[in-house]
């Protein structure tokens, strides 16, 4: 027999901790102040340094805060972030997503900028401002930006935030010795989607819904050791999970990864989730990164980052990107399956569908199943936005 109205909207039967409101994906005013507290305050990952090789390269990047930012290589090969907004009158300043600028200038007026930001450049100052106003005065705004984790282009928008090697603590450390050497970007493209964005984060957060991927189901659940892998939790909302070895072969048409990753063993795979919306994925011999862009309660713009190694042969380059593409490419066996996910549930919990609550209740001793990943993250945003994701009102 199904539930009566009360029923539906009563709490589940688990501590407070293990479910949370389902207003927290549909709620306008819950997601301008997340904006504001989740996504202005944290590190954010804006590119990987590989996109920018050449001095004065830059590309466009919209803050999830909703900042437009520039990341340009400089004349002193420095990565630096500026906001694509002119001190003038608050034109664009540059266009083109991507491109190499000596200098920036905004189309308007014609003031125009370095890539050090200076403004280099008034139209007729003399005439319009005589001594009141210099060059010295309409600098870009600068963004806290660093190079880290693998060469990728941190940044924040917080002139006071902590260090970024504080912000990530230890999430990091079972990466690191994979990200020795210089990696270099070989695919990049983005989902659009009709989702909240921590829906997203969530599906990163756990492997229970292995059961909605049939490679993974043959590759993975079926193997020994599938169920040791366990969660870690560390502070700041970040949590990894730890290793398995793939049995590729196990998957008809499929065959072992005959390209590797230093020091990873074969078949190796390591995840990292980073609040409040970052994914580091290592996986045999390629490193994925998912990056998420709130547009809207219910609409998300995902990144996603394909890496291989800067030093590959064009035949170990090759070989990454089919390994890249068969599983994580738009047309993959896997990625999809992911989108269509959380495409569902973005469909089914909007404004006014009455949707209540989303348990996360899972305890299999933070096992591959275990849903803590997920609590872990929402303790944090918790902690964010000062009060419980169970009771956000
Ligand atoms: S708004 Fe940019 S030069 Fe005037
Ligand atoms: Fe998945």
């Amino acid at each position: 027999m199904g539930r009566t109205a009360a029923e539906w909207s009563a709490p589940p039967k688990f501590p407070a901790t293990h479910y949370v409101d389902s207003r927290l994906y549909t709620d306008e005013a819950i997601f301008k102040e997340e904006k504001e507290k989740l996504f202005r305050p944290s590190w954010i990952i804006a590119c990987h340094e590989s996109e920018l090789p050449e001095a004065f390269d830059y590309r466009l990047f919209t803050h999830p805060a909703g900042v437009p930012l520039i990341m340009v290589r400089g004349d002193d090969a420095r990565v630096r972030a500026f906001y694509n907004i002119c001190p003038h009158r608050g034109n664009t300043i540059l266009h083109d997503p991507s491109g190499n600028a000596k200098r920036m200038t905004c189309i308007f007026h014609q003031w125009s900028f370095d890539t050090r930001g200076n403004c280099v450049e008034i139209s007729r100052a003399e005439q319009g401002y005589q001594e009141r106003f210099r060059k010295e005065d309409a600098s870009m705004r600068e963004v806290k930006c660093e190079l880290a984790y693998g060469g990728f282009v941190w940044v924040n928008l917080a002139d006071d935030c902590a260090p970024l090697r504080e912000f990530i603590g230890g999430a990091m450390d079972i990466l690191d010795p994979y990200m020795q050497e210089p990696m270099e970007l070989f695919h990049y493209h983005r989902a659009h989607v009709r989702t909240n964005f921590k829906l997203w984060h969530d599906t990163n957060s756990e492997f229970y819904h292995d059961f909605l991927h049939y490679f993974n189901r043959i590759t993975g659940m079926l193997q020994p050791g599938y169920f040791d892998r366990r969660y870690t939790g560390f502070p700041n909302g970040h949590a990894t999970v730890g290793s398995m070895q793939i049995q590729y072969d196990k998957y008809e048409g499929s065959k072992e990864r005959a390209v590797g990753w230093p020091g990873l063993a074969p078949g190796g795979w390591y995840m990292v989730d980073l609040f409040p919306g970052m994914t580091y994925n290592l996986r045999t011999s390629v490193m994925r990164i998912d990056t998420s862009i709130p547009l809207s309660p219910n609409e998300v713009l995902i990144e996603f980052r394909g890496l291989g190694l800067k030093r590959d042969t064009a035949e170990e380059r090759a070989q990454r990107v089919f390994d890249h593409n068969t599983i994580w490419g738009p047309f993959g066996r896997n990625l999809h399956e992911d989108l269509l996910a959380v495409t569902g549930q973005g469909r089914a919990m909007r404004e006014g569908t009455d949707s209540r609550w989303v348990i996360q209740g899972r305890e299999e001793n933070s096992t591959i199943h275990d849903e803590v990943g997920m609590r872990h993250y929402y303790a944090e945003w918790s902690r964010r936005m000062g009060r419980p994701a169970y009771a956000p009102y």
